[in-house]
């Protein structure tokens, strides 16, 4: 490999480098493997280049709930496509946004009634905390202006988002004391941990907007757990404190945990509620804000200075409601939530037997996941070909090997996942 000399780095650029053109996730470029290439997808496979089927064991990050490539789905975005692929929603809506948020505000607890669309989770989380600050603005409090998030969380990889998440312990350390500080602290789990939770708030409660946190599952931080009992405790102490409660259901929501929204578990109605990922069933990008009556108002004025000022180009694209429309059709039509118990309770059955086994530190099964922690770190590079050798396509995060496959995948192909995680256990 040929170098030149960078003129201000000091670092040596390799000529080779100009030809690489897609800079992927989450990796080093220069160490890690080559990516698998995928051509298509069919139901809960991927279809390799080389023809080999890849059993999709996370659903493509947590989106592909009816499995991939669902005939429903790909049909609204073709009509959709011959129709109205995209028009801004400045100024004007169309049928699909208009249809999916009412059917949002009719399926979601409480008075979620009002939907802010957006293209991805990350964006939904920023709008969320751009309201909550602007809440308090609007009713006069401008000293509420930080947020509170939890050891392990993982909120997106926006700047905003970034600063909610666990600020030691996550990818966005580099960034500590670049992003706007805020407060983190352990999900309490004991009576004492609540007590002295609730007693933080006496000192600090006064500045803080949200508390915000993934419900009953922190999934990109570890894929760890906490009780709805739990989450009831948070969400009261933080009403409790006058704080706005902000679920972040991007990865749990659309029945990944049992329940169509996790705070369901908790009957807990947050002030705010993000989702994406499974909302447009894994075909298009797109993500909703969703705040109740009570938040909307503080907005509702003859001040044009309190309106919400927010807008992506291609926030509710027709293509992404449509998909998303149809989504809602087959939650309504389809038994999905029977088939997550199915799948709860194939996964305790088929990983309990890791319990106890040399280097597993935990096992975890909730709704349609599942995590085996493990005593080491595991490397992507490593496990990702041990496992499309198998013919599962799992990808571990942190110490756990995690399971979120579609919800409509069969015994079978659940039973291949589970072997899969234990061969690499033995492994290790
Ligand atoms: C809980 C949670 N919030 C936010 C995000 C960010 O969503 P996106 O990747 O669509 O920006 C994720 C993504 O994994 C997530 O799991």
């Amino acid at each position: 490999m040929t170098c030149r000399r960078s003129g201000t780095s000091g670092r040596s650029t390799p000529d080779c480098l100009a030809d690489i053109h897609l800079w992927r996730p989450y990796c080093q470029m220069k160490t890690t493997i080559a990516p698998f290439e995928v051509v298509a997808a069919e139901g809960c496979r991927l279809i390799l280049a080389d023809g080999r089927t890849l059993i999709d064991g996370i659903a493509s990050w947590w989106t592909a709930c009816h499995g991939h490539r669902h005939p429903h789905i790909v049909a609204a975005i073709k009509e959709q496509a011959d129709r109205l692929p995209h028009v801004m929603l400045g100024g004007i809506v169309h049928p699909q946004a208009a249809r999916l948020t009412r059917r949002l505000a009719e399926r979601l607890p409480g008075d979620l009634n009002h939907v802010f669309l957006s293209d991805s989770g990350s964006v939904a989380v920023e709008v969320a905390m751009k309201i909550a600050i602007q809440y308090w603005l609007n009713l006069g409090q401008p000293q509420r202006t930080r947020f509170l998030s939890f050891q392990d969380a993982y909120h997106g990889d926006t700047a905003g988002a970034m600063s909610l998440c666990d600020p030691h312990d996550s990818q966005h350390a580099h960034f500590r004391g670049l992003l706007i500080e805020q407060f983190s602290l352990p999900i309490p789990r004991t009576s004492a941990e609540f007590a002295a939770f609730r007693q933080w708030f006496d000192a600090r409660g006064d500045s803080v907007a949200a508390v915000i946190i993934e419900p009953l599952v922190q999934a990109a931080g570890g894929f760890r757990f906490h009780s709805p009992n739990q989450l009831q405790q948070i969400a009261d102490a933080a009403r409790r404190a006058g704080c706005l409660f902000i679920a972040d259901e991007i990865a749990t929501g659309f029945g990944r945990t049992g329940t169509m929204f996790a705070c369901e578990q908790a009957d807990v109605v947050p002030d705010i509620m993000c989702l994406g990922k499974g909302l447009s069933g894994g075909a298009i990008s797109l993500a909703a804000t969703v705040a109740t009556t009570r938040i909307f108002a503080a907005f509702w004025s003859d001040d044009s200075s309190e309106a919400l000022m927010h807008g992506t180009t291609y926030m509710g694209n027709p293509l992404a409601c449509a998909a998303a429309n149809a989504s809602l059709d087959l939650f309504d039509s389809e038994p999905r939530l029977e088939q997550v118990a199915r799948i709860e309770s194939r996964l305790r059955d088929a990983l309990g037997g890791l319990v106890g086994k040399a280097h597993v530190v935990d096992v975890r099964v909730r709704g349609a996941g599942a995590a085996v922690q493990v005593d080491r770190l595991l490397s992507k590079d490593r496990w990702m070909p041990f496992f499309v050798e198998r013919g599962v396509w799992l990808r571990p995060t942190r110490d756990v090997f995690y399971l979120a496959p579609p919800l409509v995948i069969t015994d079978d192909e659940l039973g291949q996942l589970t072997a899969a995680i234990h061969a690499a256990v033995d492994a290790l």
